[in-house]
């Protein structure tokens, strides 16, 4: 259910602080403006519970080839969704139907309170959108492009150029804010298109694919950013291939597969949902790396990986007692287990068996 002040009411140009909080990081948005918190109280008092982002049945086809069935989750203020999925599972076409940048054919979309179909207006001045191919002006400074987007967003003349200043600050942009952008590198671009994202402090964050091409120093001021952008109360949706960044920034995620939904919930939740509790990893001979990888993958393994210079094969098992019983087999088959592992299983496993099992072209292997 929602609650808004501003679904009626838009502010022209910039898009408002959040306007909605929940429980999880209540304490964020807590003590912020006085609208603020006194819409906390309210929503406190009556025990409603309220999304930034509400997406309810969404469908889409191109060319009569559905590209998006059935698609439903919420992501509530102050929190990370990581939207994931094999490449062309469907994750770039929801975010841009989110942005308002494609129209769906069913379903429907709430975002910040404003509805896709009857305000996308609305939905445009909510968000901060960093789509998978960077969209900047290539014959600006990255200062001027940071400070059009900021004006664009109705920021006035001074408070444009400190949010330039900000952000090239937070995403280490400094030595190159003078350089027409056609001269940056990939990485560096991206990082100048994260920034321009973050203008205005928008309520709604879509970051799509959003740390591809960024080293090391860019992928940590991402993160930094993702998690002070929630702690002051934005909702952030993420795409990403990478799964322990998924692991590390999500509070929730949806694992979507040829177009739908295969999985939707905490970490934990949607590994124990796989019957993925257990990661048994075994060296074995050469020799036996296959009938090993064969025995273990009839254990009842929801994902089984080799690894061929290591001769190290690792499944993912419902419990202990089945990693026990794996480890038995393996034994009475006369293999020679040179060691063993048991760790928790990772969100790889997880990933792999929900998408493989989907589909023929991966099954059950890492
Ligand atoms: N404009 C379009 N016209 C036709 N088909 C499209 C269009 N955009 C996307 N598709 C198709 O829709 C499906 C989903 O594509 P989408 O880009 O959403 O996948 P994705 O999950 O973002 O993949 P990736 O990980 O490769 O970025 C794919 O089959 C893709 O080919
Ligand atoms: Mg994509």
């Amino acid at each position: 259910m929602h609650a808004s002040g501003a679904a009626s009411d838009p502010s022209p140009g910039i898009a408002r602080r959040t306007s909605y909080v929940s429980e999880p990081r209540a304490a964020a948005v807590r003590g912020r403006s006085p609208v603020d918190r006194q819409l906390y109280a309210r929503i406190a008092r009556s025990g409603e519970r309220v999304s930034a982002v509400e997406v309810s049945g969404l469908g889409k086809a191109f060319d009569g080839r559905p590209a998006l069935e059935d698609v439903s989750f919420s992501i509530a203020p102050g929190t990370v969704l990581g939207l994931l999925g094999v490449n062309g599972a469907g994750k770039t076409t929801t975010v841009r139907i989110l942005s308002t940048l494609v129209r769906p054919d069913a379903g429907r979309a709430v975002v910040n309170g404003f509805d896709l179909r009857s305000n996308p207006g609305g939905i445009r001045k909510s968000i901060g959108l960093s789509g998978q191919n960077a969209a900047l002006d290539a014959y600006l400074t990255g200062r001027e492009a940071l400070e059009l987007v900021a004006r664009l967003r109705g920021l006035p003349s001074r408070p444009s150029k400190l949010e330039a200043t900000r952000l090239m600050e937070r995403f280490e942009l400094g030595f190159v804010a003078g350089q027409q952008v056609r001269t940056y590198s990939g990485g560096i671009k991206r990082r100048l298109d994260l920034a321009a994202c973050l203008i205005g402090s928008p309520p709604v964050l879509f970051l799509d694919e959003p740390t591809a091409g960024l080293d090391p120093y860019g992928r940590r001021a991402l993160r930094e950013a993702v998690r002070s952008e929630t702690a002051r109360g934005a909702a952030v949706l993420l795409t990403t291939q990478q799964l322990e960044e998924a692991e590390t920034l999500a509070d929730e995620l949806v694992i979507l597969h040829d177009g739908r939904v295969v999985s939707r919930g905490s970490t934990a939740s949607v590994k124990a949902a796989a019957g993925a509790a257990v990661r048994l990893s075994v060296t074995v001979a050469a020799a036996d790396v296959e009938s090993s990888a064969n025995i273990l993958a009839a254990s009842g393994a929801t994902s089984h990986s080799t690894s061929e210079d290591e001769c190290e094969v690792t499944v993912a098992l419902a419990s202990s007692r089945e990693a026990m019983g794996a480890i038995a087999r393996l034994i009475d088959a006369g293999v020679d287990v040179c060691s063993l592992r048991l760790d928790e299983p990772k969100l790889e496993d997880v990933f792999i068996s929900l998408t493989g099992a989907c589909d023929g072209s991966h099954a059950r292997q890492i």
